[in-house]
C-alpha cells in the first residue's frame, strides 16, 4: 500500500506472521526513466521473503521494460496492479482504468509474463462499476476476468470485492469473489480481499468463500500484529500466540518499535514521524479512550521522536 508498505513496516508484518507481504506500488515509467525515489522502492531483503513487488501503468512495453527491472531486485512475486482507483491512476488509464480496456490489460499481463522468469500475480476488482459487473450472458465480469487473465499465464489472482466507482465505500462483496473460487476451470489460487478487519471475519472468508488466501489491507494500520491474532484464531496451535501483544503498554512498545524503524528507513527523524502518524491516527490501541481528543491532536502533531514517546508514556500513564 503507498505509503504504508514500506520496509519498516513490512518486516513488522512479517514478525507477527503475514505470509507474504507487498511492496507500494511502483510506477512502471519511473522505474523506466530510473527515477531514485522510485527505485528505492524495489528495496527488499531477504528476511521479508516472500515479498511481491508490485507495478503500475498502462503501457504494455513500459510494464514489461519495468519488470525487467523489478526483476533484477529479485522478489518473489512480481504484482501487477490493476485496482488502483484513484483518478490519477485510474483516470490516466493505469491500475483500476484497465478493468475499461480488457484488451489491453491483457496484452499487459502477456507482455508482463513473458518479460521475465519470475511468477506474475495481479491484482484487480470486480469490475469498473455497478453496470459492468455482468456481461450480456449473465457471467460476471470478473469470473470472465480471471479466466483470460489465468490464460495469460499468471500464477495467483487477488480480488478487492469492490468495483472502481466504489473507491473504498460501501462493502466490499464477497459474493463475486466466491463465484470466481468456485469456477471449476480456475486452477490457480484466488486471493480475496476487502474489509478482513478480525479473526473472526478471516475465518468466516475462507469458510464462506472457499478462497486459498486473505489480504489485509487497512485493518494493518498501527494493528500489525493482526497477523498473529488471526493465525491463533484460525489454528489451534499457531506459534506466534506468545508474540501478541496482549497489554495497552505492550502494543505501545510495538508502536514505539514502528516509530524506530520508520525513522530509519527514512533517515529523517521528522519525516519518520510523519510517515508513521497514518498508523496512530489508525491504531485501535488509541481506540474508544475517553476524553482523548486533545491527546490524540497532540500525538498526531508531535515532530520528534521524544515528543511522540512521551505523548505515549502519558497514555499509558492515564489510560493504559
Ligand atoms: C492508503 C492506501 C494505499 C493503498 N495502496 C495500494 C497499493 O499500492 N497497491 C494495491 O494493490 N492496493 C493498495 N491499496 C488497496 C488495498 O491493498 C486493499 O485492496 C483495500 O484497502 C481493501 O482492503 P482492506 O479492506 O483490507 O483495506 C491501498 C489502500 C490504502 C487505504
Amino acid at each position: 500500500m503507498e505509503d504504508v508498505t514500506d520496509p519498516a513496516f513490512r518486516m513488522l508484518c512479517k514478525r507477527f506472521g503475514a505470509d507474504r507481504v507487498y511492496t507500494e506500488f511502483v510506477n512502471a515509467d519511473a522505474l523506466v526513466r530510473d527515477v531514485p525515489s522510485t527505485m528505492r522502492k524495489l528495496r527488499i531483503r531477504d528476511e521479508e521473503r516472500p515479498v511481491a513487488i508490485q507495478i503500475y501503468g498502462r503501457d504494455a512495453a513500459s510494464m514489461a521494460d519495468a519488470a525487467r527491472i523489478v526483476e533484477q531486485a529479485r522478489p518473489d512475486i512480481l504484482d501487477i496492479n490493476f485496482g488502483c482507483p484513484v483518478k490519477k491512476v485510474a483516470g490516466k488509464g493505469a491500475g483500476a482504468g484497465l478493468l475499461r480496456d480488457v484488451p489491453r490489460m491483457l496484452e499487459i499481463t502477456r507482455a508482463v509474463v513473458d518479460a521475465v522468469k519470475t511468477p506474475v500475480t495481479v491484482k484487480t476488482r470486480l469490475g469498473w462499476d455497478q453496470q459492468s459487473l455482468y456481461l450480456e450472458d449473465g457471467t460476471p465480469f470478473i469470473v470472465d476476468l480471471a479466466e483470460r487473465l489465468q490464460d495469460c499465464g499468471i500464477t495467483e489472482l487477488a480480488i478487492h470485492g469492490r468495483t472502481r466507482a466504489q473507491m473504498y465505500r460501501d462493502e466490499a462483496d464477497w459474493t463475486l469473489i466466491g463465484a470466481v473460487k468456485n469456477n471449476p476451470r480456475m486452477r490457480i489460487p484466488i486471493i480475496g480481499n476487502g474489509d478482513v478487519t478480525t479473526p473472526e471475519r478471516a475465518k468466516e472468508c475462507f469458510d464462506r468463500y472457499g478462497v486459498d488466501a486473505i489480504m489485509i489491507g487497512r485493518a494493518t494500520f498501527g494493528c500489525p500484529w493482526l497477523f498473529a491474532e488471526m493465525k491463533e484464531y484460525l489454528s489451534n496451535q499457531s506459534n506466534l500466540s506468545n508474540l501478541i501483544p496482549r497489554t495497552m503498554a505492550e502494543k505501545v512498545a510495538v508502536l514505539k518499535e514502528h516509530v524506530d524503524a520508520a525513522i530509519l528507513w527514512v533517515g529523517d527523524e521528522r519525516k519518520g514521524i510523519v510517515h508513521s502518524r497514518r498508523h496512530f491516527a489508525a491504531s485501535p490501541v488509541f481506540k474508544g479512550l475517553a476524553d482523548f481528543r486533545q491527546t490524540r491532536i497532540a500525538l498526531l502533531r508531535a515532530e520528534t521522536r521524544e515528543e511522540v514517546f512521551r505523548i505515549m508514556d502519558d497514555i499509558l500513564d492515564r489510560w493504559g
